[in-house]
């Protein structure tokens, strides 16, 4: 059955880049003129999703306003005869059908994926966190296309991994397992946050997942983890005891927009590769690091 939903948790609160995210959410943060999470649900659609669930919650009403249409700028672009734009803000409201829920308490990212219990019924479905913009390298096709032909092959539950320093591992959920063909591995175990010493290894979920629905059955039977949150990934690692599951290392960078540091570097590389401004932000920044 093919992946046509997708669920975008976007409820936290952002606490890395206060006080930008005081009142607007992280999600809504721009990279060059789009927000972030624009990039995330454009994936979800250049995959083949047609429906999306937005996980959010108390100070996030940005994010529906945003994909609602917007009659009276629409009505201005059009008599003003800004037809490209037009066009463009059309896009946004059109291109999927986004749904959203509420989640009362911060409970943890499995708790987010909980809410969408109704939305996702008996239906596999794809899971991608709204701060974070996976780039492919080489390839027009995006990572959670990619990852759908792995689902579609091996008929299992499939999470992108991307390798990170053995110093960083306790930021992330860490995989273990085999590699059974070119950047794919048959998972065997799944850490959220571990030290250094107790990683199976140094690959870390990369903000991707394609979910058979049991993962909610899963997820209803996980305690409190790490942080004191419902950890999405203690319920896979239980799913795991029954299911399998692949890891998928894709080729592509990780935009994580959630820090400073990272947003930044997010708007050089992606202005970089944007067509209005590449030129121009290219002879900037060879200038101001000549002065550095
Ligand atoms: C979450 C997940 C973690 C994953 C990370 C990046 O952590 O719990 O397993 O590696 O996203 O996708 P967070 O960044 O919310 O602390």
């Amino acid at each position: 059955m093919p992946v046509t939903k997708a669920v975008i948790p976007a409820a936290g609160f952002g606490t890395r880049f206060l006080p930008a995210t005081k009142s607007v959410p992280k999600e809504m943060l721009p990279v060059v003129d789009t927000p972030t999470i624009q990039y995330v649900v454009e994936e979800c659609v250049k995959s083949g999703i047609t429906d999306i669930l937005m996980v959010i919650g108390r100070g996030k009403r940005a994010l529906e306003e945003h994909f609602y249409s917007s009659e009276e700028l629409e009505k201005r672009l059009g008599d003003s005869g800004q037809v490209t734009l037009l066009e463009n803000v059309r896009h946004i409201s059109e291109m999927a059908n986004i749904h959203f829920v509420w989640q009362k308490e911060l409970n943890g990212l499995g708790d987010a994926v909980s809410h969408g219990r109704t939305f996702i019924g008996n239906d596999p479905f794809a899971l991608l966190l709204g701060d974070t913009i996976l780039k492919p390298t080489d390839s027009t096709k995006p990572i959670l296309r990619q990852m759908m032909e792995v689902y579609e092959a091996k008929k299992s539950s499939v999470v992108a991994l991307e390798e990170v320093a053995r110093d960083k591992v306790s930021r992330y959920g860490i995989a273990g397992g085999n590699g059974i063909a070119d950047n794919i591995f048959a998972l065997d175990q799944l850490v959220e946050k571990p030290s250094p010493e107790e990683a199976p290894s140094n690959l870390a979920v990369a903000a991707r997942y394609i979910f058979q629905p049991e993962i909610l059955d899963y997820l209803s039977k996980t305690p409190r983890g790490k942080n004191n949150e419902i950890q999405l990934t203690d319920a896979m690692a239980e799913m795991l005891k029954d299911h399998g599951m692949y890891g998928f290392r894709f080729a592509g960078k990780r935009y994580d927009i959630g820090n400073k540091l990272d947003f930044i570097k997010t708007n050089i590389e992606l202005g970089l590769a944007h067509d209005d401004i590449s030129g121009e932000l290219a002879a900037y920044l060879k200038n101001i690091a000549a002065e550095l």
